[in-house]
């Protein structure tokens, strides 16, 4: 693993986005593994900038999101597809068919998930992932647990989770209880993975990760075996280290 010390969000932001474009110049029809929740904002912001000015042409990439919540419309403001169009998808020249998103409106589980590792087995291997990294140590939306887990599954969200995430939402009992996720072993299978790492509430965590032992209660743990993946962190998320 590869520690990228950033100064702030901001500049973390930049490196990270810095890494996706090189991916995007490099190979047009690039697969890119792509986040929700606040640690990809401004990498987004960064992407629109760069197509705004005519560097960037996303007319040929493909995108594989993480996760979505399970029980949740599309048009709710809070799902991860309603995120994706307002953070990035609107504002440059991808084309809808060519973004994917778990489907939360479907209520089986078994059926949620084959279709989207259809998507993926399809869609082909990712070239770069883009990931946040929980505070309990989770990735996409595998929370801790005894076992790394496959591909993508439903799962119940952790306490620590539900609680993070209810800044999102009106109240924490507004928060989705499940979501389908990517599971460990389909984010491993990608070429880059990209770590944006920012605030101290990550710090200890951050630490864990780097440092601590490979264990599926730090599912991100994991990425410690992963032989291409660039880690970066803001001064706040490394006051730990
Ligand atoms: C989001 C996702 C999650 C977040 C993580 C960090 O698609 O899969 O793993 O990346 O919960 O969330 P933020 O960035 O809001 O701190």
């Amino acid at each position: 693993m590869k520690l990228v010390c950033a100064k702030d969000y901001e500049d973390a932001s930049y490196i990270a986005a810095k890494n996706i474009y090189t991916q995007m110049i490099k190979k047009a029809d690039s697969v890119l593994g792509l986040a929700t929740g606040s640690s990809p904002v401004g990498v987004y912001k960064q992407l629109i900038k760069w197509y705004k000015i005519g560097d960037l042409d996303f007319s040929d990439v493909t995108t594989i999101n993480l996760d979505e919540y399970r029980g949740i419309n599309r048009t709710d403001e809070q799902s991860y597809y309603f995120f994706m169009q307002r953070n990035l998808f609107k504002h440059v020249n991808i084309k809808p068919s060519n973004t994917y998103i778990p489907n939360g409106m479907e209520e089986d589980c078994q059926k949620a998930c084959n279709d989207y590792d259809a998507i993926i087995k399809k869609v082909g291997r990712i070239d770069l992932q883009l990931l946040g990294l929980g505070e309990n140590g989770h990735i996409g939306f595998n929370e801790p647990s005894e076992a790394f887990t496959g591909k993508t599954h439903c799962v119940d969200l952790a306490d620590s989770t539900l609680l993070a995430n209810a800044r999102f939402f009106k109240s924490l009992k507004d928060v989705p209880k499940q979501a389908y996720t990517l599971g460990v072993e389909s984010i491993m299978m990608a070429k880059k993975i990209i770590v944006i790492v920012s605030g101290e509430k990550k710090a200890d965590i951050l630490k864990k990760v780097l440092y601590g032992p490979i264990t599926p209660l730090i599912p991100a743990s994991i990425l410690q075996v992963h032989p291409d993946v660039v880690i970066v962190a803001d001064e706040a998320a490394r006051s730990a280290l």
